[in-house]
């Protein structure tokens, strides 16, 4: 897995989401073209409620793939005074609406709308976020038909880069409700691919470097960069960066870059393996929400040719 470099010097491999989607994303066409000779186009719906400049990005993301991928793609931009109620009364509207199988509603909301209340409005079937509790806790048990797609992405990522997981040590840094707490539920299924020894980390763990020096494969998502260096990582370990971070950059054109929450420069001199940012998860998160699109119209179109409601 390690490649020697001219200075003699061990240089991780790097694991890019945007070729190992490819494969995903070419299963991805053939349904989408079976669909479509069914007459059924699959329909994604972003809410985007204010106008945060990091969330305005994702959504215009999701919204290109989903034209990319000839889905329909239903973009609903409501300004930040929005009112929870009002947010509902979208969210009721698209739930009733056939030709929308997905519903995402982006976050962070503005302060003054509940999250859960939110989620819990969408119908689980068009759930493709799978944030609702109804499909959080068929995902503990292994039952979900959605699987949320950051830490699906990352499992896929680490799966088709020809990584072992059954039986390695996966240390997750970060306990986030989209990240850290699914990943670990979803690495300890049993499964190729899983079947891993899973320990979640947090910012009130003790010695977390005694933690993360133990992992096989360390996967961090904490939003704050420089949070893994160099000596936190076992040589040879596989390391998964999923943070974001803008920073500033006077040497770059647009005055910032994106970093994510490992010392890459560093780190990659000790990881046998490593996600860049940009490009590491980030598509794979992407892609797996473009799955579950798929699939919640495959499942819609099962019902009807089987005149189930
Ligand atoms: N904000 C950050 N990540 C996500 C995500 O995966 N889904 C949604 N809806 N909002 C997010």
């Amino acid at each position: 897995m390690r490649d020697r470099c001219k200075d003699d010097t061990l240089t991780a491999r790097l694991i890019l989401g945007k070729e190992v989607s490819e494969g995903i994303y070419a299963d991805l066409r053939d349904r989408i073209a079976t669909l479509r000779d069914k007459g059924v186009i699959p329909g994604l719906a972003v809410i985007l409620v204010g106008d945060d400049p990091a969330s305005q990005v994702y959504v215009n993301m999701k919204d290109r793939k989903c034209n990319e991928l000839g889905l329909r793609s239903f973009s609903v931009r409501l300004p930040e005074s929005t009112t929870q109620e009002e947010l509902l009364k979208r969210i009721n509207d698209l739930n009733a609406d056939p030709t929308v199988n997905g519903i995402l509603v982006q976050l962070p909301l503005p302060k003054h709308i509940d999250d859960h209340a939110v989620i819990d409005a969408i119908s689980p079937l068009k759930d493709v976020d799978c944030f609702h509790p109804f499909n959080l806790g068929k995902m503990l048990i292994g039952e979900s038909v959605f699987l949320p797609a950051t830490p699906a992405g990352i499992q896929q990522l680490i799966y088709r880069s020809g990584i072992e997981t059954v039986g390695k040590h996966v240390v997750i840094v970060g306990r986030s409700n989209i990240v850290g707490k699914p990943l670990a539920s979803i690495m300890m299924q049993k499964g190729d691919g899983l079947d891993a020894t899973v320990t979640v980390v947090n910012s009130r763990t003790e010695d977390i470097k005694s933690i993360t020096l133990m992992a096989d494969i360390l996967i961090v998502s904490v939003g704050k960069p420089g949070t893994v260096t160099a000596d936190m990582v076992k040589p040879g370990a596989v390391v998964i960066d999923v943070g974001t971070n803008r920073v500033a950059d006077p040497t770059s054109e647009k005055g910032s870059r994106l970093v994510g929450d490992v010392d890459f420069d560093n780190v990659k001199e000790v990881a046998s393996a490593i996600t860049p940012v940009p490009g590491g998860t980030g598509p794979m998160t992407i892609c797996m929400l473009m799955a579950n699109t798929v699939k919640a119209a495959e499942i819609a179109l099962g019902k009807l040719e089987r005149g189930v409601n």
